[in-house]
């Protein structure tokens, strides 16, 4: 039997073919010349998809009747409809566990710019502004605040514990209490109201899709600081401008956008927003972590019918091929 055909639409982090060297014929989509007429020529021999961003729906599917696999780069799979590659049999993958970290530094480096204004003080100084006078004083500080996470899960948590030692507490809202110690709101404009920080953890999608709207924004209020690390598509972005333009809130730190990469012309514009080009994950040790688990989910797969890490839409398919 020949080798596994394995379909990569876009360009991946390396490691991600380096692993798969010498284990399946990866077609790298992109560098074909006429891309359509290469998925129509091996549409009965590619049986898995190694993706980072593409956006793979049930039409994408359709046109790759032997797809059983799509393991996908990163935790957040919103750009892949994985109710319908269940419904057809295809098991979606993704990476979890080993960017946690990583995100939660960033996110902690974000939530400091932006209660510091640290990029904005940089900037007077290499302005030469300095000589002038002494950077103006912060309104807000860090410590003893209160933290409102949207979306508690393992990131999250690596918030919590990275804050605890800052002296400031934690509470969360998620569609269900989990047995933690930390204060559970089900409703998120009452968090919202409670906390002067709002971080955002909750994976994008069409359920949680400009979950933070106006009226969340208006609760946080005008000491308070809106920080996300997980999907543009969870905050309303031209309700956000609107709110740091007449000072509805203090502040946002953003390292995500709902039209990426394209950023809100009305958040450039503005003083009071630290805008970071989604680089949550972005090191060269975390990404080949993540590409190495793409490839171990694959050749898991290839292996013994069972990937490492099924995202919940597959967990009954990857049930089926274990047993
Ligand atoms: C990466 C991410 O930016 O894992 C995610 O969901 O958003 C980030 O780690 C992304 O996977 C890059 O393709």
């Amino acid at each position: 039997m020949g080798l596994p055909v394995v379909l990569m639409p876009g360009p991946m982090n390396p490691s991600v073919a380096a692993g798969l060297d010498g284990r399946c014929e990866l077609i790298r989509l992109w560098e074909e010349a006429d891309p359509d007429a290469v998925l129509a020529a091996r549409r009965d021999e590619i049986v898995a998809v190694a993706t980072g961003g593409t956006r793979i729906d049930g039409a994408f599917l359709d046109r790759l009747p032997a797809v059983r696999i799509v393991a996908s780069f990163g935790v957040g799979y919103d750009q892949i409809d994985a109710t319908a590659a269940a419904q057809r049999g295809v098991i979606v993958t993704n990476t979890p566990g080993v960017l946690d970290d990583e995100v939660a530094d960033t996110a902690l480096g974000l939530l400091l710019m932006t209660v510091r204004e640290l990029p904005q003080a940089e900037r007077y100084l290499r302005a030469g502004t300095w000589q002038n006078g002494p950077y103006p004083l912060t309104r807000a500080t860090l410590h003893g605040r209160r933290m409102g996470i949207l979306g508690l899960g393992r990131i999250g948590q690596a918030i919590a514990d990275r804050v605890a030692p800052f002296g400031v507490s934690v509470a969360y809202h998620n569609r269900r209490r989990k047995d933690v110690d930390f204060r559970y709101y089900p409703s998120l404009v009452e968090m919202a109201r409670d906390v002067d920080i709002l971080m955002i953890v909750i994976p994008g999608g069409d359920t949680t899709r400009h979950l933070v709207d106006a009226e969340v924004l208006k609760a946080l209020g005008p000491d308070g600081i809106l920080i996300n690390v997980a999907r543009g598509t969870v905050v309303d972005e031209a309700a956000l401008v609107d709110a740091l333009r007449d000072g509805s809130i203090l502040s946002a730190g953003l390292d995500v956008f709902e039209d990426e990469p394209n950023v809100h012309a009305g958040l450039l514009d503005l003083p009071n927003a630290v805008l970071l080009p989604h680089v949550g994950s972005a090191t060269i040790p975390t990404r080949n972590a993540m590409g190495n688990l793409v490839v171990e989910n694959l050749v898991n797969w290839f292996d013994y019918g069972t990937p490492v890490t099924p995202v919940p839409e597959s967990a009954d398919l990857a049930k089926r091929h274990n047993s």
